[in-house]
């Protein structure tokens, strides 16, 4: 897939308040076109914040990890749909029914978002999986589930840095595999167990990186933002669809 550079980091807007996601926004002014706007900010401010940021010119990742009946996540969709959002996530253990039926509602959208799928959350260990029946390794629950999710029409999947490569080899050039927990060298890794550099990531084939702190915590967040750029430049954004 071949995704412009300027598209390729997507900043997350893990903040309280429109007040400050705002501030991060105008911070980053020109630089940035992206942003994800997650379960903190959606709940505390609501769709007007993507209003705004899609009225801007700002493209949004809609990461509110939908998980109902299929007629309700289609709603749901439709209504992100209408909202501009150029991306949205959903959870694959929904079920295929499921996923199609958010696959149909962003399909009429004037402007379709590409409907990611998340697959086993990072949070969980292999213990805790069991506690919930899932009697197989993590890593192919994750394949298992994202596969799952291609089949069922789903644009792509959310994965962390240590799966992109398996994921890219199974699931094409073609599918988004959009990468948080990523740290930059030298930089704090917060509460991240399993990072990877920019680089890192987008040499094993992750489309999109999703990054907070390391830009929004810094002290000066446009030259965090630039560096971060600046390392993966060399990169044209569809290396891994040419092999
Ligand atoms: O601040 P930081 O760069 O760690 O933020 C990463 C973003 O990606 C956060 O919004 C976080 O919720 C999200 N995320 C993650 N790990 C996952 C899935 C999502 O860090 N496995």
């Amino acid at each position: 897939m071949n995704v412009p550079p300027s598209e390729r980091l997507i900043v997350a807007l893990d903040v309280p308040s429109a007040a400050e996601a705002q501030e991060i926004v105008y911070e980053l002014g020109d630089l940035i076109c992206f942003y994800k706007v997650g379960l903190q900010l959606f709940t505390a401010e609501g769709p007007k914040i993507v209003s705004e940021l899609v009225n801007s010119g700002r493209k949004v990742f809609l990461d509110l990890k939908l998980h109902d009946i299929p007629n309700t996540v289609a709603g749901a969709v439709r209504s992100a749909g209408e909202l501009g959002v150029s991306m949205l996530t959903i959870h694959a253990v929904g079920g295929k029914k499921m996923m199609q039926a958010a696959v149909e509602a962003a399909s009429q959208s004037v402007n379709p978002p590409q409907v990611l799928a998340v697959t086993v959350l990072t949070s969980l260990s292999e213990t805790e999986l069991q506690d919930i029946g899932v009697r197989v390794p993590i890593a192919n629950q994750v394949q298992n589930l994202a596969t799952f999710a291609k089949s069922a029409g789903c644009r792509g999947v959310v994965a962390s840095p240590q799966e992109a490569a398996a994921l890219r080899a199974s699931l094409g050039p073609q599918m988004a595999i959009v990468v948080p927990g990523i740290r930059p060298a030298g930089s704090d890794v917060g509460d991240q167990a399993r990072i990877a550099t920019p680089e890192a990531a987008i040499r094993a084939g992750a489309s999109h990186l999703v990054i907070g702190r390391p830009i929004t915590a810094a002290k000066n967040r446009n030259h965090a933002a630039a560096e971060i750029f600046a390392s993966i430049a060399k990169f044209s954004g569809d290396e891994r669809a040419a092999e």
